[in-house]
């Protein structure tokens, strides 16, 4: 799937209904691929870039070599949950690079909202005081192989350029510490700002539909989008049809919990999701799916 998701992404064909903050992002995130995937000597490498980003606006963009320069590099080995073994990584600081890279913005930077956006689609929401956490590092070369890296999750791919790691043992967990691959571009930017069309507007703080919005913009809007906004890896559950819309309650409970009772795919199982989250969650679809929002989508659909 993210695999798949990287071609559309290449093919331009996952431009079109994005919100202005994201396709901007997209492409240039396309022309970070095309340096980076083609060829993973060091030589390569030094055209290797990560794009920091404002509410939309770019705030510039940052060599491999600029940031190796201004925040300097680390070697360690660390168990990789998705590796599922030691893994030796050069990587750069997170905290460092995220300071160098909005350097003069004159922010509280751990008080901002970020996006963090990979080049496959898969698109996570993160806080600044956990982005800025002492342990997170960004791997830009995999130390056990010769040259390039070695693939990665379920479609094998390359990580390159960045890959998210975490080095403490309780930074494990990639529910909380998520560690994305393939990652082009920090972003500042409110959650709103960045999902406006998640939001169940007009519902209670604290009611069903609202708790069931933290958990999916906790766990699940990194790889599923709804009225278009958020992830690509998985489908947009709200348009052109709510999932509570074609599929009864019970099974779409049992899909999160565990997904591969039904069908060999790559959406990962939630086994922590209590009956009253997943209870929340489905309250969460029930209110959006009266809030659709989808113009265009059609075309789109087609074009794919
Ligand atoms: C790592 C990416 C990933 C995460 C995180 C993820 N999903 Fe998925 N999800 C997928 C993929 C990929 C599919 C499509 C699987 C397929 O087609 O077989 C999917 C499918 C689904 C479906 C079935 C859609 C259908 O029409 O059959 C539902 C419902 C769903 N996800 C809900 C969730 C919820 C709720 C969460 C958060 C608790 C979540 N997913 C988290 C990747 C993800």
């Amino acid at each position: 799937m993210r695999a798949l998701a990287l071609v559309l992404l290449l093919a331009g064909c996952a431009e079109g209904p994005a919100p202005s903050t994201t396709s901007g992002s997209a492409a240039s995130a396309v022309a970070a691929s095309a340096t980076a995937t083609a060829s993973a000597t060091s030589g390569a490498q030094a055209r290797v870039s990560l794009e920091f980003k404002r509410d939309g606006k770019r705030v510039r963009s940052l060599s491999l070599a600029e940031l190796e320069a201004g925040v300097g590099a680390e070697t360690f080995s660390v168990v990789d949950p998705y590796y599922n073994k030691k893994k030796t990584f050069a990587a750069l600081p997170l905290a460092a690079v995220v300071k160098r890279g909005f350097d003069g913005q004159d922010l509280a930077l751990e008080k901002q909202h970020f996006v963090l956006r990979a080049l496959d689609g898969y698109t996570v929401p993160i806080d600044g005081t956990r982005l800025l956490e002492a342990g997170g590092f960004l791997a830009f070369d995999d130390v056990d192989v010769d040259s390039g890296w070695e693939p990665i999750g379920p479609q094998q791919v390359s990580p390159a350029p960045f890959y998210l790691v975490w080095r403490k043992d309780e930074q494990r967990d990639t529910t909380t510490h998520p560690r994305p691959w393939q990652l082009a571009a920090i972003e500042i930017s409110p959650f709103e700002a960045s999902f406006p069309h998640t939001v169940p507007e007009g519902e209670q703080e604290g009611s069903p539909a609202r708790l069931g919005f933290a958990l999916f913009r906790e766990q699940c809007i990194r790889c599923h989008a709804i009225n278009r906004d958020g992830g690509r890896i998985g489908p947009d559950l709200n348009v052109p049809q709510s999932i509570v819309e074609y599929r009864p309650v019970a099974q779409i409970k049992s899909y999160i919990k565990n997904p591969l009772t039904f069908r060999y795919s790559t959406m990962p199982a939630h086994p922590h999701l209590s009956e009253q989250n997943l209870d929340q969650l489905v309250a969460y679809f029930r209110s959006m799916s009266q809030r659709k929002h989808d113009p265009g989508g059609a075309k789109e659909g087609t074009a794919h």
